[in-house]
């Protein structure tokens, strides 16, 4: 099996930026998504952001023509037998992921690492459904993918030494500086983000303080890059959601999501995926508090 080319499962926020990193590092890509059309689109959202990135002058024309050449948009989940590394980033969903771990146990070769790119879902309980849970590991990259330099590593109970060095050598091939965790509930970044992003919309919620004076808050108080809220936006407050939901299941009641992230969700509030969260999105960038919210908080 070469040790070339590497499969992503979910074209998504993350597994688009995945595929692009492993791209740019001369990885062969094969990119599959569940919904027909997504991994297409996904790929040329990867071929606008190498674009984008040769544009500011921080990427060479040659490796971004290279990279998008090397992304290969798959029909069918079976097209990643023979791919060394499979990075599987579908929705934050337990029972999702248990049904895709247990195809990609019977498709892929007994050497393959499966990684996930799961927030919060346990690896061995991700492990538990193959026949190799020795080559499953979580493999958590930030967002956006291509920008933020970190990658959280999460070994479940039974993974090998083997796959850890596998996946060490590859997060340093991608340019990513490693962090270890152990698999415990939201790893350690969504243990130390999401109470945060969490009571940041209470106070919103509650009254305390308007959307853009917490993230205002965040950033020239607390010198965040980004306030919690339009960072909620930029996860997919469905992501978030999600997230919160499952650790609330392993550490209890301080991880509910606030009801107004409920609400956010069920009124399709997602984001800069769907052009409004928080705020109204355009171009991946925030332009003002979206209305529909400040109507719903006035109620
Ligand atoms: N968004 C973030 O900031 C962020 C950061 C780190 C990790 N994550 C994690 O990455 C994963 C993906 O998150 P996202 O934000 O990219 O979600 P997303 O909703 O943007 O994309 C998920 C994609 O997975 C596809 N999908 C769903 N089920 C599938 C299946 N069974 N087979 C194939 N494709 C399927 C969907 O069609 C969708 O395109 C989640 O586990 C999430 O917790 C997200």
């Amino acid at each position: 099996m070469t040790e070339r080319k590497i499969a992503v499962v979910g074209a998504g926020t993350m597994g688009r930026g995945i595929a692009q990193v492993a791209a740019q590092a001369g990885f062969q890509v094969v990119l599959y998504d569940g919904v027909p059309g997504a991994a297409q689109k996904g790929l040329e959202v990867i071929q606008k952001s190498l674009q984008k990135l040769v544009d500011k002058g921080e990427l060479e024309k040659g490796v971004a023509e290279s990279a998008g050449k090397n992304v290969f948009v798959a029909d069918v989940l079976d097209e990643v037998a023979g791919c060394f590394f499979i990075v599987e980033a579908i929705t934050e969903q337990r029972e999702q992921k248990r049904d895709l771990f247990q195809k990609l146990d019977q498709l892929c070769g007994a050497s393959a690492v499966l990684a996930s790119n799961t927030s919060s879902i346990p690896i061995t309980e991700l492990a538990s459904v193959t026949r190799h849970p020795e080559n499953v590991i979580g493999m958590h990259f930030m967002n956006p993918v291509p920008l933020m330099p970190g990658v959280e590593i999460i070994k479940g109970l039974k993974t090998s030494e083997e796959t850890y060095r596998k996946t060490i050598k590859l997060a340093k091939q991608f340019s990513k500086q490693p962090v270890y965790s152990s698999d415990k509930a939201g790893f350690v970044i969504n243990r130390i983000l999401m109470p945060l992003i969490n009571e940041a919309i209470h106070v919103v919620e509650e009254g305390t303080s308007t959307v853009e004076d917490v993230d205002n808050g965040a950033k020239y108080c607390l010198h965040h890059p980004l306030g919690p809220l339009a960072l909620s936006d930029v996860i997919g407050n469905d992501t978030t959601h999600h997230i919160l939901s499952v650790i609330e299941g392993e550490l209890g009641e301080r991880f509910k999501p606030a009801s107004l992230l409920t609400w956010m969700v069920g009124a399709g509030l997602l984001g800069n995926k769907t052009g409004a969260g928080f705020y109204l999105w355009v171009d991946n960038k925030p332009q003002q508090v979206n209305g529909q919210l400040l109507k719903y908080l006035k109620q």
